[in-house]
């Protein structure tokens, strides 16, 4: 008990490290990327509160792959929105006392982890039957799928088929964060659920997983559309320009 006590409460600190200072490195490359031209995704907005009003509707709705395609919009926004929910109810093993908002979504959490397999469904089939996609796809595009698949499967079965005693985990998870640690109980299902979120974590920043920080930080998307009213100048190309080169 107290050897996966201690290899799951490395294995998280571990992952923990990884997962922060990665993205943070992945978002530090993404700010200094130079971004030489103007090319916003026309039509695109004007003035900067119309660029936020546009990331906004990409973000929470997904806009311009609705415009796209409509069964990658069903099944990438359904998976996405029913992940927020699930990590949203995860939030009770991580407090204490549960939030009054959080107990609130419990049943709908519970939902949506059978949204969450339905979205994941979807997409990974779109991988497989659409030949266009099929032929861009990478080995490691399936394993990412696999790998939430996973997590999603085993926690499902945890919820109807094997409990866990949730209790125990919770005290384990709040020891994790107050470094006072408590036994990780031993049931195989929340051992594989708990040991593949630890991958979810680590492949984070090195995947297409980044997309989601990412997002924030494509031209295409936060630049305002006013070439005409103000020129555009890079950094760096603004800097050699008062140097007089
Ligand atoms: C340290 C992090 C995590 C812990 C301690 C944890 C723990 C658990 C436990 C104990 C259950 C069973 C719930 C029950 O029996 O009522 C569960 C269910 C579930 N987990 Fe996790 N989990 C973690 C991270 C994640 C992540 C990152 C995802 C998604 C990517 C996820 C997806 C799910 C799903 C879909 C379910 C089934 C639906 C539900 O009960 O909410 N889990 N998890």
């Amino acid at each position: 008990m107290w050897f996966l006590t201690v290899l799951y409460a490395l294995l998280f600190y571990i992952a923990t490290a990884i997962l922060v200072v990665g993205t943070g490195h992945r978002i530090y490359l993404f700010i200094r990327a130079p971004a030489p031209l103007k090319i916003p995704t026309t039509p695109a907005p004007t003035t900067r509160v119309g660029v936020v009003g546009r990331m906004f509707q990409e973000v929470v709705f997904f806009k311009s792959l609705f415009r796209a395609t409509k069964w990658t919009w069903l099944f990438g926004w359904l998976f996405h929105f029913a992940l927020l929910l699930v990590v949203l109810r995860h939030l009770r093993y991580f407090t204490e006392p549960v939030w009054g908002w959080v107990a609130l979504i419990q049943p709908f959490g519970i939902y949506a982890g059978f949204a969450m397999l339905v979205g994941l469904g979807g997409l990974w089939a779109r991988r497989v039957l659409v030949d266009r996609v099929r032929y861009i796809t990478a080995p490691s595009d399936h394993l990412m799928l696999a790998l939430l698949v996973g997590i999603a499967g085993t926690g499902l079965l945890m919820k109807y088929v094997s409990h866990t005693d949730i209790v125990a985990l919770k005290a384990f998870v709040l020891g994790l964060l107050y470094f006072d640690w408590h036994p990780l109980p031993a049931d195989p299902l929340l051992l594989l659920h708990l040991l593949l979120v630890v991958v979810l974590m680590l492949v984070f920043p090195f995947s297409k997983l980044i997309h989601a920080p990412g997002m924030f930080f494509a031209p295409t998307r936060y630049q305002v559309d006013n070439p005409r009213e103000r020129r555009h100048l890079a950094d760096w190309a603004a800097r050699l320009e008062s140097q007089g080169r």
